[in-house]
């Protein structure tokens, strides 16, 4: 059975998974990052769990190529760049490593480019020709679809909605910038608005008996979907900011959706409902009541589905070069 390797880079978990070209995923495999260690450590890691994911999946498996979505990527170096939630330095030679480590070839995309053109193959987007896919975890990403094409860019980096300006005098972002986007709008950023609101508010909470590392998104989700007035004030302002520059994303590209993926869009209704109330506020009058967000039917482990829709595509390209 012929199948592609996927690789998604997450800021806190790593996923691999066994994909056919239809969009089955036959096996998976979900890992910590740890962001805060060298890159050796994670290729160590990572080798250990493909071989543990090869040994026990069927003999017959043949896989074809590897594709790998990470932050920061660079299509055209196959470098990643010093991402702002991986302490992994300037330029790592990931694709060069890989194809070293495994003896496969390897295609290299930012991870939210990735995840756009898994949605377009086989997730939310079927059939759509314009629209951009967010990734809201430990950042936040985005991967642009133009005309049925992934928008790369000149660098190799369109799409880095995460790291547009939503207040100058705003939160420091790990890129080194502030008031990013991702700073507010991302896992990172909602439990921030979550310690804000903490100090500010006097609700008694669940989400008090948390410290920062403890406190996940799923934990604040849970918390808003009991009814919880810090946790449901948290993902109104998070939507609410996210709303607004997605509406300056429209009238730069004037999409037909947005589809939301990541830890964050677990949160459903409540985190789409300020989002939508965002973004129609801002939206100029040519765009209004047209533009569609939608979430991710992928779960978040699914996330292997970006690179192996990658994967395929450049295996593809290979055979008819
Ligand atoms: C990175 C992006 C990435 C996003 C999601 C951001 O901090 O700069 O390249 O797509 O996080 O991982
Ligand atoms: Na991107
Ligand atoms: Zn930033």
């Amino acid at each position: 059975k012929k199948v592609v390797l996927g690789i998604d880079i997450g800021g806190t978990y790593t996923k691999i998974g066994l994909v056919t070209k239809k969009g089955g995923i036959l096996d998976k495999v979900v890992f910590k990052t740890e962001a805060q260690k060298p890159f050796s450590n994670f290729m160590g890691k990572l080798k250990v769990e493909v071989e543990t994911l090869v040994l026990r999946s069927a003999s017959d498996i043949q896989i074809l190529h590897i594709g790998v979505g990470a932050p920061n990527a660079n299509p055209n170096t196959g470098n990643i760049e010093n991402p702002p939630n991986l302490k992994w330095g300037l330029a790592t030679p990931i694709k060069k490593i890989m194809e070293q480590v495994f003896e496969l070839p390897v295609v290299l995309a930012n991870d939210a480019n990735a995840a756009a053109l898994g949605e377009m193959l086989y997730g939310a987007a079927q059939g759509m020709k314009n629209f951009v896919a967010l990734t809201l975890g430990t950042g936040l990403g985005s991967g642009i679809i133009v005309n049925g094409q992934l928008l790369i860019g000149e660098h190799g980096a369109a799409g880095e909605l995460g790291h547009v300006n939503v207040d100058r005098q705003g939160r420091n972002c790990n890129c080194g910038l502030q008031g990013c986007l991702e700073t507010y709008a991302s896992v990172t950023g909602i439990k921030r608005t979550v310690f804000e609101l903490m100090a500010t508010m006097r609700e008694a909470s669940p989400l008090r008996s948390l410290s920062f590392d403890e406190m996940t998104g799923t934990a604040i989700s849970n918390a808003a979907i009991n009814g919880d007035a810090i946790a449901l004030k948290a993902f109104e302002m998070t939507g609410e900011i996210l709303g607004s520059k997605m509406a300056d994303t429209v009238a730069h590209l004037d999409p037909e959706a947005f589809i939301l993926s990541g830890g964050l869009s677990k949160a459903g209704k409540i985190l789409l409902n300020p989002i939508k109330n965002g973004m129609e506020h801002h939206l100029f009058n040519v765009y209004k009541d047209k533009v569609k967000v939608l979430l991710s039917t992928a779960t978040s482990s699914d996330a292997v589905l970006g690179p192996a829709a990658l994967a395929w595509l450049e295996f593809k390209n290979t055979k008819t070069a």
